[in-house]
């Protein structure tokens, strides 16, 4: 059943390369070499006083995403005042040299060549390196003028249907930047992650009020208004990818990156929410995510961009990322998917993509509610139950940790298991845990929720081709930096067998 990604449907294109009217605006040495190909001035060359900055270029990192066997997406984005609308970048292409190694001394160069930060992507660079080895790690960095960026760390995906011993992820989301501390990336950093799967609310869109608890941190009022046009998403993003610890994270390992509600307004919902106000918000929030993910999705067209897509590691597990907002109506409208229905087609007829033991479903918010019925959740636990395949799915936005059986009527407690669902915590969002214990034993009530957690922080599993392992990673609090981490609990799914364990 394991197929060539690049027959998977998925609209996986990267648009790196200077528009016709960018060319136009180059130096005319550049663009008559630029527009026959790639190659572009010497390495480190500054073109017309292009490359030469004020301040470093490179002042939100580095970043990977979204590996397959023999590619790997590089990110960076040129920003020498990161706070301001532009960023400090001149309106015109600039070239940026990228370099990929064997070795963190970058003595033997594997792959390297040039492309261009375009104004119009607010000179954001996304290479789609291709031509590397499977289930290889690899450094990579990027050259601007006489600039080099930091040194990022990235892999390849094991060979579509090779044997994989274990394979490591973490699973993210919800990082409100005015709550707190992303300390909780500065060990995931450390942690022996594989790919980190971001599951949406890496930004918030809505005002900030105050800059306590980051004392100290400076927040020009034009980055406090809610989010509306792009530019405002864009310094949003600039803000949030100023934090040292988060810049770690997306340089030790690739991620793989879905949004949630908050990437445009909370609690949207694509599929109603229709005036040309909302939609004018969507496509600049679409835009400004696109712009700043390390992904391989096609950039919006307006705002609409397809982000779910799949892919395999090795014959250990397939991963369906899914889109739980842009196509949404109503919750529990038996006729129409809360994914939408082309959507759940594709999800439902991709089931068995790939010859996989585990088959992993990350999205930003659950199907359906932790106790009651969903049509939509419904009919894909069916599908899944009717093939034998037993689901792990993974969910954010609710900002606790609940980790579930995931029974095949909810919320008949009598119904077959189908497999194990894991809403992971938030990085900082709604602040220092505990959280409440009358919340918390709310959702114990339930006799299929198996854990209940209200502290901030991330989850580690290591899937292997005999059990998953899982431990929930809280960090003591966020609105205080250096908080101290520790393994709050252990969860063991064996292979063939729904139902998981605390251990
Ligand atoms: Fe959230």
């Amino acid at each position: 059943m394991s197929k060539d990604p690049s027959t998977d449907p998925t609209p996986y294109a990267v648009t790196n390369e200077p528009s016709r009217r960018s060319f136009l605006i180059l130096s005319g040495a550049v663009a008559a070499t630029a527009a026959v190909g790639p190659a572009t001035p010497a390495v480190g060359a500054p073109v017309g006083g292009l490359g030469q900055f004020s301040s470093y270029p490179f002042s939100l990192g580095v970043a990977s995403g979204d590996p397959l066997n023999d590619s790997v997406i590089l990110w960076t984005r040129l920003a020498p005042q990161p706070l301001v609308i532009g960023s400090g970048m001149p309106n015109q292409p600039v070239p940026v040299h990228w370099q990929v190694a064997d070795d963190e001394a970058f003595t033997t160069i594997v792959r390297e060549g040039e492309t261009f930060a375009l104004p119009e992507n607010n000179h954001s660079v996304h290479v789609d390196v291709r031509g590397l080895q499977p289930d290889r790690w690899y450094f990579y960095r990027f050259r601007c003028g006489s600039e080099l960026s930091p040194v990022g760390r990235t892999r390849t995906l094991p060979a579509l249907g090779a044997s994989v011993a274990s394979f490591t992820v973490s699973q993210m989301s919800c990082q409100n930047w005015q709550t707190g501390y992303f300390t909780a990336y500065r060990y995931m950093a450390q942690d022996g992650i594989d790919l980190g799967l971001h599951l949406g609310d890496y930004i918030y869109e809505g005002s900030i009020t105050a800059v306590a608890p980051r004392d100290g941190a400076t927040v020009p009022d034009e980055i406090r208004d809610p989010c509306q046009s792009v530019d405002q998403y864009r310094l949003r993003y600039s803000l949030y990818k100023t934090d040292p610890d988060l810049q770690a994270a997306h340089a030790a390992f690739p991620w793989a990156v879905i949004r949630d509600d908050h990437e445009v307004s909370n609690d949207y919902r694509g599929g109603v929410d229709q005036g040309p106000q909302q939609l004018a918000r969507r496509a600049a929030g679409y835009k400004a995510w696109w712009e700043n993910m390390p992904t391989r999705c096609a950039p919006p067209v307006g705002p609409d961009q397809r982000i779910y897509r799949r892919f395999a590691v090795g014959s250990l597990a397939q991963f369906d990322l899914l889109d739980s907002r842009q196509y949404r109506t109503a919750d529990n409208d038996p006729l129409v998917s809360k994914l939408g229905n082309e959507q759940e087609a594709w999800l439902i007829d991709g089931i068995n993509s790939y010859d996989t033991t585990w088959h992993l479903l990350a999205m930003g918010q659950q199907l359906g509610g932790v106790a009651t019925s969903s049509p939509t959740r419904n009919r894909i636990y069916q599908a899944y139950y009717d093939r034998n395949v037993s689901p792990v799915i993974l969910a954010g936005d609710l900002h606790w940790t609940l980790v579930s059986d995931a029974l095949l009527a909810l919320p008949d407690p009598t119904s077959p298991i189908v497999g194990t669902q894991f809403i992971g915590t938030s990085i900082t969002s709604t602040g220092d845990g505990p959280g409440s214990q009358a919340t918390k034993d709310g959702w114990l009530k339930y006799p299929w929720v198996k854990y209940a957690d209200g502290y901030r922080g991330y989850l580690r599993t290591v899937i292997t081709p005999t059990g998953l392992y899982s431990t929930q990673r809280d960090v003591q609090f966020v609105t205080q930096p250096n908080a101290p981490v520790w393994d709050a609990q252990r969860f063991y799914i064996a292979a063939g067998k729904p139902g998981v364990q605390l251990v």
